[in-house]
């Protein structure tokens, strides 16, 4: 058996405040036996000394690099950009698996290293699904954003810069604030609304007072009969949040909008699944994906109320303490198993696409 160690690097990606361990998943791991050495970071949501608290060694910031190598890296968005070989064994979201720009040299990183990826966006239970997401907290923030867009857009304004908030009640405060009080009175349907991140859409509107008749819930059943859907137009947010793994009809089309002219009460649309460049994006009513900076983007109309999207693909990080904590909370028991990573199947299942993987990426840049 390996080591029961972690070490937790910093995050260097503008905005991401999440972290892969928390105060409180450290501490179980440390109760576990491990050691848990974790970098000092002024952008992460948890202060060092909640980590020194309960019993983690802190190292200087982004010295991961001279770690001994025998001690796993875990941290959660992809490594500063380099050509650096990568000696160690990395935890991590890497998003080099699917052909991303760039997937190639960043596995080569690893093979002339020697070092390994174990990929968190692949590491899945028996049955197939992921062993941790952020897709509630995603859901959730993503109806706040757009419960916020509602609330500008109904003052004849346009959303500015968001920024993460400290935690879920102030979010819900100032969404509650922005729509004068409360959000009673405002319609939503939420598509995929069984799956995480539409558990989450659900959430949040109750939590900002919508009433219960006033959210409508809908997944595989309600979108059967095939769309578009002219129960869409009557609700002031519409969130998508289905898992689109193939082609179906749009939900919502530009057709569709423009015959309804000034009867459509539709005027967000929150498109978590963010599937803007797939060729089967069941939303083709836009194509860009919108940013914290500028978190809307207009459908053009020739009538009616404005409309407006949002598309942002990291809604999660408007949330980063409850996020990381729901996140590392459910890897945990994976992380738990690492030591066995040898024997465990969620890591020997991990470890074999990272071979593939790397095999392909070598024939690749063979080709090239
Ligand atoms: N924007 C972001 O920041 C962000 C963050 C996390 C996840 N996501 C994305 O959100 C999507 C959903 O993730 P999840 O973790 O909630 O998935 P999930 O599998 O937990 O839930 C998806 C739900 O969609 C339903 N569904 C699938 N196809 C449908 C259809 N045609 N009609 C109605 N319902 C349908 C499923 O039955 C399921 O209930 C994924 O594409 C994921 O990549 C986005």
């Amino acid at each position: 058996m390996a080591s029961k160690v972690f070490w937790l690097r910093c995050e260097t990606k503008e905005f991401e405040r999440r972290s892969a361990l928390t105060p409180s998943t450290a501490e179980q791991l440390i109760k576990d036996g491990f050691t848990i050495y974790v970098e000092r970071d002024q952008q992460r949501i948890f202060d060092d000394e909640e980590f020194g608290k309960v019993g983690c060694d802190l190292v200087r910031n982004s010295s991961w690099p001279s770690a001994p190598l025998d001690i796993p890296i875990i941290g959660l968005k992809e490594l500063p950009v380099s050509n650096d070989p990568l000696p160690h064994t990395h935890i991590q979201f890497a998003h080099c698996y699917k052909g991303q720009a760039g997937w190639s040299s960043v596995l080569s990183r690893f093979q002339r290293g020697g070092g390994t990826l174990y990929d968190l966006e692949f590491l899945t239970d028996a049955t197939g699904r992921r062993v941790a997401a952020f897709g509630f907290h995603a859901g959730f923030a993503g109806a706040a954003v757009g419960a916020l867009a509602l609330a500008s857009q109904k003052q004849g304004q346009k959303l500015g810069l968001l920024e993460p908030y400290q935690n879920e009640a102030a979010m819900v405060e100032s969404v509650k604030t922005a729509l004068g009080g409360s959000g009673k009175g405002v319609k939503a349907l939420v598509i995929g609304a069984l799956g995480r991140c539409g558990r989450g859409a659900v959430d949040l509107f109750r939590k900002i007072g919508l009433d219960e008749d006033d959210i409508l819930k809908w997944d595989m059943a309600e979108t059967a009969k095939g769309g578009p859907f002219e129960e869409l137009l009557g609700v002031d947010i519409f969130v998508n949040c289905i898992y689109l793994s193939s082609a179906i009809p749009p939900f919502l089309n530009k057709q569709q909008l423009e015959a309804a002219g000034t009867q459509r009460k539709l005027s967000v649309v929150v498109d978590v699944s963010c599937d803007t460049t797939n060729p089967f994006n069941p939303l083709p009513i836009y194509n860009v994906n919108t940013t914290f900076a500028e978190p809307t983007v207009s459908v053009d109309l020739s009538q009616g109320l404005p409309l407006s999207v949002v598309s942002i693909d990291h809604l999660p990080t408007l949330l980063p303490r409850e996020a990381s904590e729901q996140f590392s909370s459910d890897l945990l028991p994976s992380l738990k198993e690492f030591p066995q990573r040898e024997t465990s199947r969620v890591w020997t299942d991990a470890k074999k696409l990272f071979d593939d993987k790397v095999a392909e990426a070598v024939a690749d840049l063979a080709g090239s």
